[in-house]
């Protein structure tokens, strides 16, 4: 049999894969207008990052990790998110030596050893970007708004940001507490995971998708009532601004995220047309990771958002550019000697950065047209036996239907004159 690709994987094939390129296009003119830059870091890192930085007690470390040894016998991990890596770096690599606050983006895969389903991979990629060393609740309104604007420049419509204050270790701690207690009496009737959730992380069963959860904590405490003065000021510093910039949110007091480190601000964006996986962002603050992983108290925000959702909603909504002409023009050689000159010729134009194709099958003049047309060709440039004796070429304009003869010295000429009027 033959061999597969692993389940939850995908190849991105051409046809598919300039929608990807349209989207990277998009997020790098963004990225460089708010002024961020790329950084790049491993596809693995040491097991440890994430244990200590994602948290113990999360989905992603305790179920969801591509973990191997290596054959040193040291743990490694697939990456299943990159803001760890990024702390990682920006310690590592003494980013904090440099003026503050540094903004990067990044683009690529992650893993996650997840059920899949659709919008669900174990391979997928993320758009994100972390700001680090800045703590001020501005950060956390650019942070977002570039989300907003992102999605403005590509059109997507019927988006819901959610956003939220998780609070700091203080008021979490008077949450948590007032969560559980309120909680103690009905923690049979929750779901499996959520009564596990109810020692480790109690926060998580807020925003439980299992509906008698839902009515279980109903009237439940949120992050709301329980912040603390400073988180609590944060928190409508960041929505005044938000309004200010025009971007449409909902106070949610209900998200919590999925990962331990968040600390005050954390966001979510969801479109609903592309099914039951429809978050296509989220971020939030996180202030004491980079101290959690062994570097210098560092305030931290960011955010990630899954490419292959927000392409699905793209297409959905019909906002994915037409697909562009493979070529400019086919180079249509018939017989040996038209080859060995038409090979020189078509060299040539692509010396100039003209895309010209060729034959590579040794088809016929009628199928040539065909595949010319089919790759959206302006113009055939053919080159037959009896040009040749004659030393012409005849150019035809696919489009019209038109037909002219140049000299064989005078086509690359030609060529590059039709082509700088298309452009
Ligand atoms: P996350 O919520 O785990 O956060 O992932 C962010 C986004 O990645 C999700 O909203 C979703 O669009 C996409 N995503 C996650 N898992 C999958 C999957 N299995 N298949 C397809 N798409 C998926 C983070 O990863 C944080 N690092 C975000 C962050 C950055 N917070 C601060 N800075």
């Amino acid at each position: 049999m033959a061999i597969q690709r692993p389940k939850g994987t995908q190849d991105l094939l051409p046809g598919t894969i300039e929608q990807w390129q349209y989207f990277e296009e998009a997020i790098r003119s963004v990225c460089r207008d708010f002024g961020y830059e790329e950084i790049r870091t491993p596809m693995f890192e040491a097991t440890e990052l994430f244990q200590r930085g994602v948290g113990q007690t999360t989905d992603i470390v305790k179920k969801e990790m591509y973990t191997f040894k290596d054959k040193g016998d040291r743990s490694m991990t697939l990456r299943p998110e990159l803001t760890a890596s990024v702390c990682r770096a920006y310690v590592e690599d003494k980013l904090y030596g440099q003026p503050q606050p540094v903004k990067l983006y990044y683009v690529g895969p992650m893993f996650r050893y997840e059920r899949p389903q659709s919008g669900r991979f174990r391979q997928f990629h993320q758009f994100g970007v972390e700001v680090l060393g800045a703590d001020q609740p501005i950060v956390d309104a650019e942070v977002i708004s570039l989300v907003w604007n992102l999605y403005q420049r590509l059109g997507l419509k019927g988006l819901e940001v959610h956003v939220n204050s998780v609070g700091c270790p203080v008021c979490r701690a008077r949450h948590r507490e007032q969560l559980q207690d309120f909680l103690a009496s009905r923690k049979n009737e929750l779901c499996s995971d959520c009564q596990e959730r109810f020692d480790r992380n109690p926060l998580r069963i807020l925003d439980c998708k299992n509906t008698t959860c839902q009515s279980v904590t109903e009237g439940a405490p949120t992050t709301k009532d329980t912040l603390c003065e400073d988180c609590s000021s944060h928190f409508e510093r960041v929505l005044a601004l938000l309004e200010r910039a025009g971007v449409v949110y909902k106070v949610n007091p209900r998200l919590v995220r999925g990962l331990d480190y968040y600390t005050k601000t954390a966001f979510e964006v969801m479109v609903d047309e592309i099914g039951a996986q429809s978050a296509i962002c989220g971020g939030g603050r996180y202030d004491k990771l980079v101290e959690e992983i062994g570097g210098p108290p560092t305030p931290g925000i960011g955010f990630a958002m899954g490419i292959e959702r927000v392409l699905a909603a793209l297409q959905v909504q019909n906002k994915l550019p037409e697909a562009e002409p493979k070529q400019f023009g086919m180079l249509i050689a018939l017989g040996e000697k038209a080859q060995i000159e038409g090979f020189a010729l078509l060299s040539a134009l692509r010396g100039q950065g003209i895309p010209v194709g060729m034959d590579l099958l040794g088809r016929s003049l009628k199928n040539q047209l065909k595949s010319a047309n089919r790759q959206g060709a302006s113009y055939a440039f053919i080159l037959g036996e009896e040009e040749l004796a004659q030393n012409v070429m005849v150019i035809k304009d696919l489009t019209s239907g038109e037909q002219t003869e140049v000299s064989l010295s005078d086509a690359v000429n030609e060529i590059s004159k039709k082509y700088q009027r298309g452009v």
